[in-house]
């Protein structure tokens, strides 16, 4: 098998191909003079099993994405890993006439099976033509707070939306977990409602599928301190850190970390194994 890296998720994709013993492809990317993106794949891949590994958080990565499927035009088979699905949250009409962006995407992609890791929802799914298979990173993720060696640990989900990760990142780490329950107002703003929680002195991880701009996790932790909670720690599958989220997530003393599905100085956790083991 060659795995084929996208501009997104080079160090993924090797990681991968490490775990697979298997060829890491070179890719090239640059963009024409007006903005286009052009890609090339330099190996050739006719005939061969292929893995095309591509986060796709901004509309760039997607069109490169579509573009590694087509240059591996004549592999013997082509699986298709997207670590990080943008426009997932875009997954369901709200108001007559908006587009389900999720999928209208989904749509494009043609391969001969899809992964996805802890996709927003997993209505998505139902969008795509290939087989698709959602893996979880739950998992990866308790055991890597397990290794943080906290005070008492409390999983939290800062949202119902993530009950079930918060749920599967406590159990594989034997340790409590408790939710809150949020309001969005808008792209930016949300509201946690107050709840009294076991916390006084212990140390909470909020778990969540996305951080983008950081406002939830901001907004749950305040609720965490009126609580008394010790050492408060974020911990995400996809980081997708908009504008000065980071900034934000450290001014307000929070320890931030995220898997690799989106690559950035704060993925501490590698879903490598994961996409590894369901290829196996
Ligand atoms: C929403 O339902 C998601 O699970 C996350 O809670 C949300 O995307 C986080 O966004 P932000 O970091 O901008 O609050």
């Amino acid at each position: 098998m060659k795995v084929v890296a996208g501009r997104r998720s080079a160090v993924l994709a090797s990681r991968v191909a490490e775990t697979l013993r298997a060829e890491l492809a070179l890719s090239e990317f640059r963009h024409f003079p007006d903005g286009e993106l052009y890609t090339r794949v330099l190996d050739d891949v006719v005939g061969e099993d292929v893995l095309i590994i591509q986060s796709t958080p901004t509309d760039t990565d997607f069109i490169c994405l579509l573009q590694l499927i087509d240059a591996c035009e004549g592999a013997r088979r082509i699986s298709v890993v997207i670590p990080y699905f943008g426009y997932a949250r875009q997954d369901r009409r709200f108001e007559k006439g908006e587009a389900i962006t999720a999928r209208a995407l989904a749509r494009t992609i043609d391969a001969d099976e899809i992964f996805t890791i802890n996709i927003h929802n997993e209505r998505v799914m139902q969008y795509f033509t290939p087989p698709v298979k959602n893996l979880d990173a739950g998992a990866l993720i308790g055991g890597y707070i397990k290794g943080l060696n906290l005070q008492d640990p409390l999983v939290l989900a800062p949202d119902g939306g993530a009950k079930a990760l918060a749920e599967g990142v406590a159990s594989s780490g034997r340790m409590e977990w408790d939710w809150l329950r949020k309001n969005r107002i808008d792209a930016d703003k949300v509201v946690i409602e107050e709840k009294s929680l076991d916390v006084s002195g212990r140390d909470v991880i909020i778990v969540d599928d996305i951080i983008s701009s950081g406002g939830t996790i901001i907004e749950a932790a305040k609720v965490l301190r009126q609580n008394g909670a010790g050492r408060i720690y974020a911990g995400c599958v996809h980081g997708v850190f908009v504008r000065n989220a980071l900034l934000r997530l450290n001014r307000a003393k929070i320890s931030v970390f995220s898997t690799d599905t989106i690559e950035s100085i704060v993925s501490s956790v590698s879903v490598a194994g994961l996409i590894g083991d369901a290829l196996l």
